[in-house]
Parts: C-alpha cells; structure tokens; sequence
C-alpha cells in the first residue's frame, strides 16, 4: 500500500494543504494543521459513493454481545459484564497509578482460563515487564509480550497472532513511520488508534489502550481518541495513597454509572468490597471531619471529608482541594460566607476526601461545608458522635435534592450513623444543617 505522502489537514476548517503551517492558510487560526497519511482508500473496497439501502432499526439485527470476562470483579463490572470482543477501551490515569498493573492482570486472569492475549509494552522493555508480572504471580507470568513501538510491526503481529485480547501500553508511545510527527503528537495517536481499531473490528480482538493523563486530569493526546475508542475508562487516585478508583467515562456497551474500588498491595491490586466500612472505621470524627454518603457510580460509599482552616499570610490565602474539585470548593467557600456566616476569606483552606479517593459529585457539597464550618469552629460535628451528610448547595443558600438519597441513607443506616443530614422540609438551608450539626455553634451565635 503506497502510504508514503502526507498531508495537513486543519481541524477547525478541513482545509488541506501539502506542508505544515502554524498558521491555517484557510481560517488563519493557529496550531489547527494536523498531518494524516494522504493515500485514502475505501474501507469496504465498494465502489466509492455508491448508493446504501437504508435498513428500519425494528429489522436491524442485534446479534448478542458476548463478553471476556476477565475475572477481576471490579473491571468486569465498570466494562458493563467484560470486555467486548472488537472493541477499544482506553484506559486513562496518572503515572504510577497502576494502569500496567491492572491490565497485566486482567490479561493474566484471561490467558489462565486459556484465552489467547498479547501484551504490547511501549513503554518498557520486556524484562522490566516479567519483574511486575514476577509480583502478580504465576498467571502473569504466562502473558505474551512484545515490547515495541512502530505501529506496522504491532498490526502485523495483531494479523499474525490474532488475540482474543490485546493491551497496548500506551498508546502514546506507538507511531507510524509514514508520518513525521513525534510519538504522542495528535496526528500519531489519532493515526495509531484508527489502524488499531481498524484490526480489532475486523479480527474481532478486545483492544486495551492505555493513555496518560495531563496534571490537569485530561487524558493527554487529541480528545478525538476519546471519540474514536468505546469505552473510555479513568483510574484514580493518589501514587502515595493505597486506594484508588476505576470509573467509566464513556461506554457504548454498558453504563458509565459504575466504578470499582482497588487497594495497590504488595501483590497487585486487590478489589475493596467493603470500602465503607474501611472509610469509616478511619475517620477521626474530630473537628473538621464529616462522613460524606457519596455515590460511586450505582454503588453508595461512605467516604470521610476533612477539612483544615487555619490562618492565613497570604493574599490570595491558600485553596487546596484533595479530591474534590476545586470549583465546587469555591462555590461552598462562598456560600459559607454569603449564607451561613462562616467567611474564611482570610483564612487557609484545605479540603481533602480521606483516602486518595475523588468525588466529583454535587451532592458533595453539604458534608465539604459542614467539615469547613467544624475546622472554622474548631468543633467536632453532632458533638464527636459521627455525621453522616449529602445534599447539593444552591447559590442562595438552599439545600438541594440529589439522586439515590435512599440508597445513600440506607449505606449510612447500616454503619450506624443516623440521623443523616440531608435536604429536606426540615432541613431546608445550610444555615439550618449547621444549626443541626454544630448546636453549639449556634449557641455561641445567638
Ligand atoms: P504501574 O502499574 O506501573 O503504574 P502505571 O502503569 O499506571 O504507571 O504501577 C504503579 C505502582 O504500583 C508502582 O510504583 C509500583 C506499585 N506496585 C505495587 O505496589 N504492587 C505491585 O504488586 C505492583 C505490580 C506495583
Ligand atoms: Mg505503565
């Protein structure tokens, strides 16, 4: 296949030239040129523009999606039952996470229940990949390798080898020679994704890919490798934290409402089944801490929220967000002040979810509040008994409903935290939670 010739196309106005600009000769906007292999030739080899029958979505057949189940629980279940033969999942997360070591298990799970996988590292060399395999036991150990980094050589060894399932690690490493764009450039990772589609639907092999994210939290490379995948899945946490999060952000074979909990051991990861209960058992229930009925996808989980509010020199003072978000925080901090009367503005503010876990959720807002009005106070909640909270914050001060508070509160009940505080008719404004949770806060008001 003669592929030999790029070109640049601009991805704002698709206007196409032979060689790089900085600037698009089309719509003068710049850092818009992206260079693709020019040769196109029609994926079915039909002949081009010929006319489809439309098909009624009633008669379209929908032959039944058979899954690889690849044994570690959590995965299987944030994947929507296993991974999807002719798909691609993109993994997402921080270095050092653990992205490597949950997909050299997962791939160990399925080749001992005797399916044919293929392990490709980029990104380290075979030997450094037996010494992790060397942790993960005897499973691991039985996956195949290759530790390469052209593109070509990786398709042709997919076509040769024909896996049922195939990680490459990481996407961002691949290239393809034809195009002169470094490794991890848009172009590269746009071009090593569409071939390695291209195979996997066309051979039927389940493809993991796994990415790198940005310090920002976005995965790194062009968003259009978020388009092109079906499956896009974020791995969280903090390297120096032992738990981490799996969470489905796109899934076109199942729900993004799932996530899974790990702790990294010794040996691997291992899957947390009874996160709440271990939060729980480690929160300090002193001032600054609040117990926070969280949702992980369908999953209720109790998570500690702390909180440290001390005096500040600077100005700005500091805003330090530890999973949460750091814009949710901002908004709580200003609510405190515009409606409850706790003003920190000169304050010091650290808000960190216990754990290493995020919640990027609003109806983290009222137990984020409730720990900072404690730290504020210097005073535990509902007087050191535990406090159990959810509830979104509204720019004037209200409390608001957010989903699954049956389930939330009933997670709550099994671990003995009650009352929970949470939106209401008796508990309509954060005022009133505070009056709730902090009585003698109250007291020292009036
Ligand atoms: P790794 O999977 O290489 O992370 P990523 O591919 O996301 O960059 O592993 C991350 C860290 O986990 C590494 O610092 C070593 C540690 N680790 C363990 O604690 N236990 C283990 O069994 C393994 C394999 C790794
Ligand atoms: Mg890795």
């Amino acid at each position: 296949m003669a592929r030999a010739v790029s070109t640049f196309t601009c991805s704002a106005c698709g206007h196409e030239s032979p060689k790089w600009h900085g600037r698009c000769p089309g719509c003068a906007e710049w850092n818009t040129l992206v260079e693709e292999a020019s040769t196109r030739r029609s994926p079915s080899g039909r002949a081009r523009g010929s006319a489809l029958r439309p098909v009624p979505l009633g008669e379209v057949e929908t032959p039944p999606v058979k899954r690889l189940r690849t044994g570690i629980g959590e995965l299987d279940r944030v994947l929507g039952g296993g991974l999807v033969p002719g798909s691609l999942v993109l993994i997402g997360g921080s270095p050092g996470i653990g992205k490597s070591t949950l997909t050299s298990m997962a791939l160990g799970d399925l080749a001992a229940g005797g399916v044919p996988v293929l392990y490709v590292s980029g990104e380290e060399s075979a030997g450094q990949v037996r010494l992790r395999a060397e942790r993960l036991g005897p499973a691991a150990l039985r996956v195949p390798i290759v530790a390469e980094t052209d593109l070509d050589a990786v398709v042709a060894t997919l076509e040769a080898e024909r896996p049922a399932a195939c990680v490459v690690d990481s996407v961002q490493v691949l290239y393809d020679p034809a195009l002169s764009g470094s490794p991890g450039s848009v172009g590269q990772v746009r071009e090593v994704a569409g071939r390695l589609m291209r195979v996997a639907k066309q051979r039927g092999i389940a493809v993991v890919l796994v990415g790198h994210v940005t310090k920002e939290g976005s995965l790194a490379g062009p968003r259009v490798l978020e388009h092109l995948v079906d499956c896009v899945l974020s791995f969280e946490g903090e390297r120096e934290r032992t738990y981490r999060t799996l969470r489905a952000l796109k899934n076109r074979f199942g729900s993004t409402n799932e996530a899974g909990v790990f702790e990294m051991t010794e040996g691997g990861l291992v899957e947390v089944a009874d996160a709440s209960e271990r939060f729980l058992a480690e929160a300090t229930r002193g001032p600054g801490s609040a117990v926070l009925c969280a949702m992980e996808g369908s999953r209720p989980l109790l998570v500690e929220v702390q909180a440290l509010v001390a005096p500040s020199e600077l100005v700005p003072p500091r805003r330090v967000a530890n999973g949460v978000d750091r814009n949710r925080l901002a908004l709580v901090l200003a609510v405190l002040a515009r409606h409850a009367g706790v003003a920190l503005g000169s304050s010091d503010v650290f808000v960190s979810v216990a754990g290493g876990v995020r919640v990027d959720e609003p109806g983290a807002d009222l137990a984020i509040a409730l720990a900072l009005a404690s730290a504020a106070r210097g005073l535990p909640l509902g007087g050191g008994r535990p406090v159990g909270a959810f509830g979104e914050l509204g720019l004037t001060g209200e409390l608001r409903h957010v989903s699954h508070a049956d389930r939330r509160r009933a997670e709550a009940g099994k671990f003995g935290l009650e009352p929970v505080l949470e939106p209401g008719e008796s508990l309509a404004t954060l005022r009133s939670a505070l009056r709730a949770a902090l009585p003698a806060q109250a007291a020292r008001a009036a």
